[in-house]
């Protein structure tokens, strides 16, 4: 099979793993609106945002968008659309080395693009997809990256966004389209689950009520089918008394049961005068929709225009911000890949129009879609994703407000220093979802998982800030293996590292256990042979955690 090399691959390949897990700072001021939902907008690289964000979601995103830097070369814009930002700029320098001198822009972009796309996968639930935004600069790279990053039997579809309507001069033969390049975890789950594509209301317009029919908007379908089929070859009498056969050449679409079941149920229409040929009634209630195709024309989910005059609409001025996406194109994303209840992940915010779209849709079908959004440039994400999230979420100009809110985050230092000691900031409930996620690879389960970031009246009744809900040093059971935390004095012993040590007392008072127990403290006091009696297994803080 080949494969796709550039200069600075080997250096990145692995490098999703030498980025710190690092603690999420929720910074109330920011935030808007019902900040409680769950929505989240994380200022940062996302590569650290990502990584930082894995122990609370790992494997729970139902979809993910993406629509990173296209690599045009075009400078000067608010947002640079080539890899030069400085920051992208000091971090090659970093971890691709002196090499980095050398990289071509497409290096460039391959290096930027792998790690964050390795993390990106772990995130992806079983029944999950990943959509991603690019045009011809890159999209035979993106394609080659993501057959060996998720594999060749993911790839689900290229769909073609008609971004333009107009004709477009410049070029020997016009670009009027980019992509959107899907990829499901289980392309065969995806299938089974992804939802249909809903009528527009131009769609609909042919069903018509015309004899007020109190099961509503109707079309009739002709009952007739081409061939030949014996039992499909029989008269039919209109209510007016006209006989019909099947036109020449065909017969009916149904047997004659079939007919008289739907005629009784007042499903065939004769038309107004009661002597037309026979139509079955559709009603528009019934239709679920199409399956999705690769083709998304301009009419159906927006272009270019048409997400400038939103962001004037929302800011007031179309330079606000250069690259937007139509919310009806991430509306078409979402219908087809999520359900109420679902979580969407964007870590190339931008504008914020992933999560604009999400809460139209939420208000529109009473869902409670979730997202995240990243976005890298802390005046970009204060001043355009956050504000445009809250405009949404209050209402601008005409438009009514969708409710809901969002925290907004930030990023602060890792949770272990070069020498591998837990950070003097990182309090029960950060390292709690660290260890349960390193030991099982799965975020903390509900009962043990905290709100990220909770508002700051929501520990009152606790005595310590910092503690999840329940507090208890067991955080929670995987595959019937239980998994404890002896940190930060989590069993209130006065002492300063009281409680944080594995003994016989401190054995009595964990919650009990059947089974396996995988237990966390920074000594233990028991012998080999009652940790084996027992069925522990004794990990050393911070020694024995894994921080990669
Ligand atoms: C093409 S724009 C996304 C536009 C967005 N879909 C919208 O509709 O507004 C890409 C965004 O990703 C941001 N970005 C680029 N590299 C990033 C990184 N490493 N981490 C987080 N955000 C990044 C850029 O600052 C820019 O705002």
């Amino acid at each position: 099979m080949p494969t796709l090399d550039w200069i600075g691959k080997r250096a990145v390949v692995n490098h999703h793993k030498a980025v710190p897990y690092r603690l999420v700072k929720c910074d109330q001021e920011l935030s808007a609106g019902a900040a409680g939902e769950g929505n989240l907008l994380v200022e940062g690289d996302n590569l650290h945002a990502l990584k930082a964000l894995l122990p609370y979601y790992g494997g729970k995103v139902k979809c993910i968008y993406i629509d990173p830097p296209y690599n045009t070369g075009n400078e000067g814009w608010i947002y640079n659309d080539n890899v030069n930002a400085p920051e992208i700029k000091r971090w090659l320098g970093q971890v691709v080395g002196k090499e980095a001198e050398d990289l071509s822009r497409h290096d460039k972009w391959l290096c930027m693009m792998y790690p964050r796309l390795v993390l990106l996968r772990q995130f992806l639930s079983k029944d999950g997809s990943i959509w991603i935004s690019i045009d011809d600069n890159e999209v035979q790279n993106l394609r080659a990256l993501m057959d060996e990053i998720f594999g060749k039997q993911r790839f689900v579809a290229t769909c073609i966004w008609q971004k333009r309507y107009s004709r477009e001069n410049r070029e020997a033969i016009g670009d009027v389209h980019e992509y959107l390049v899907v990829y499901a975890e289980n392309p065969e789950l995806f299938k089974q689950s992804r939802n249909r594509v809903p009528l527009t209301e131009e769609q609909a317009k042919i069903y018509k009520n015309p004899n007020d029919d109190p099961r509503g908007r109707w079309r009739g379908i002709p009952m007739t089918a081409q061939g030949y089929r014996p039992n499909q070859m029989y008269e039919i009498h209109t209510p007016a008394g006209v006989v019909h056969k099947p036109p020449e050449g065909r017969c009916w679409s149904t047997i004659e049961p079939e007919f008289l079941k739907l005629k009784a149920e007042g499903r065939i229409y004769f038309g107004k005068d009661q002597k037309s040929q026979p139509s079955v009634i559709r009603y528009l209630s019934e239709v679920e929709g199409f399956v999705p195709w690769t083709w998304w024309p301009h009419d159906e989910v927006g272009h270019t225009d048409e997400s400038r005059k939103e962001v004037q609409s929302i800011f007031g001025t179309q330079t606000a911000f250069d690259t937007p996406k139509p919310t009806r194109l991430m509306k078409r994303v979402l219908e087809i890949a999520t359900n109420p209840g679902d979580l969407v992940l964007d870590s190339f915010g931008g504008s914020g129009t992933t999560g604009h779209a999400v809460l139209q849709l939420n208000k529109e079908d009473g869902g409670s879609r979730r997202f995240i959004l990243v976005e890298m440039e802390q005046k970009i994400a204060r001043d355009i994703t956050a504000e445009r999230l809250k405009r949404v979420i209050a209402g601008y100009g005409e438009t009514p407000g969708s409710g809901g809110g969002f925290r907004y985050c930030t990023l602060g230092e890792p949770l272990f220093d070069e020498r591998g000691q837990i950070a003097e900031a990182v309090k029960f409930a950060d390292l709690a979802h660290h260890v349960f996620f390193t030991e099982t690879g799965e975020p903390l389960p509900p009962v043990g998982r905290v709100v990220l970031c909770p508002p700051p009246n929501a520990n009152k009744r606790r005595a310590r800030s910092d503690a999840p809900y329940p507090r208890s040093p067991l955080l929670g059971v995987h595959n019937g293996r239980a998994i404890y935390l002896l940190f930060n004095g989590i069993l209130d012993d006065k002492k300063p590292s009281g409680g944080n040590v594995l003994t016989n007392d401190v054995l009595k008072h964990l919650p009990p256990h059947t089974g396996p127990r995988v237990i966390y403290g920074t000594a233990c006091r028991l012998s080999a042979n009652r940790l084996k009696r027992e069925g522990i297994t004794f990990r050393q803080i911070p020694y024995e955690i894994k921080t990669e």
